[in-house]
């Protein structure tokens, strides 16, 4: 029997299942499948949009009760503006709305937020809005929610590697300085943990452009439901599913009572 199987048999209270000790500290999520709850219902778009925020408020609730430290979602990637104009106004706005709302709340939470992305594009009075969250929480140390906007991760790996390259030129390092540490430190996200576990929703199965690099060692998980229907069990569902994995980060299990000369076949030994 499938996990999921087993965990929706024993619904009643997931909580009891979490190891508290094995807590992903950094999760990024791929809220993805508003537009389809909205259309399924017969509903314009939008009110998937508006219900994914109301989830998003859900989800940092129950990930900061868990014990988590960093939350990082996909707002609004690069490839997004290719939305027809009406959607992405909508968005912008609805961004900029329910900031200048729940900001306040944000804050008494101490919740520091950061936006990750070029926001060059966005309009003004969002720009401002963004800024001044960022300001107003960047004290604040229980949590941090990242917001990626206008984000793309080959479009940041770009900018480092472009970067780097400037900084050879001029001779402020040496091109043979460069290495994964170096890179790190010129993401945005520098200073942040690698995620440990991705979620992604509406049972896509892409990494669609989000943290490229970041990603490189994280768990994935798949959930089959849309961002608008997801809440604080189907969370627990996805930590549960990662507490199950062995994160091996390339190397091998070491496995009970066995040595490594035990486990491994040379090329010469024979198979029978
Ligand atoms: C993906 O669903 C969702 C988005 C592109 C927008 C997500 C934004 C929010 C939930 C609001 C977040 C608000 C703040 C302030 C951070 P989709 O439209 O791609 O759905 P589809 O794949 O079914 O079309």
């Amino acid at each position: 029997m499938s996990l999921g199987k087993i965990i929706d048999k024993k619904n009643k209270n997931l909580g009891k299942l979490i190891n508290k000790q094995k807590v992903p500290e950094h999760v990024a999520i791929i809220m993805d499948g508003n537009g389809r709850w909205a259309t399924k219902k017969g509903l314009p778009r939008s009110f998937g949009h508006n219900k994914g925020v109301s989830v998003l408020k859900d989800i940092i609730k129950a990930s900061k009760k868990l014990g988590c430290k960093v939350l990082t979602v996909y707002a609004f990637s690069t490839e997004n503006w290719s939305r027809p104009k009406k959607e992405v106004d909508f968005l912008m706005n609805l961004f900029n709305e329910v900031l200048k709302n729940e900001i306040e709340e944000i804050h008494q939470e101490s919740i520091k937020i950061k936006f990750i992305g070029d926001l060059t594009p966005f309009p003004e009075s969002l720009k401002t809005t963004l800024n001044s969250s960022e300001d107003l929480t960047k004290g604040n140390s229980d949590f941090t929610l990242n917001v990626c906007v206008n984000y793309g991760g080959r479009q940041e790996i770009v900018k480092v590697a472009k970067k780097l390259a400037l900084k050879s030129i001029s001779g402020e390092i040496k091109p043979s300085e460069v290495n994964e540490e170096l890179f790190n430190s010129e993401l945005l996200t520098q200073g942040i943990k690698d995620p440990e576990l991705l979620i992604r929703t509406s049972g896509e199965k892409r990494i669609s452009n989000f943290l490229l690099w970041q990603l490189a060692y994280s768990e994935i998980y798949i959930s089959e439901v849309l961002w608008p229907d997801f809440n604080e069990d189907e969370f627990l569902k996805a930590i549960i599913d990662y507490q199950s994995r062995h994160r091996r980060f390339g190397g091998i299990e070491s496995l009970p009572n066995k040595s490594f000369e035990d486990s491994f076949c040379s090329p010469l030994n024979k198979y029978d």
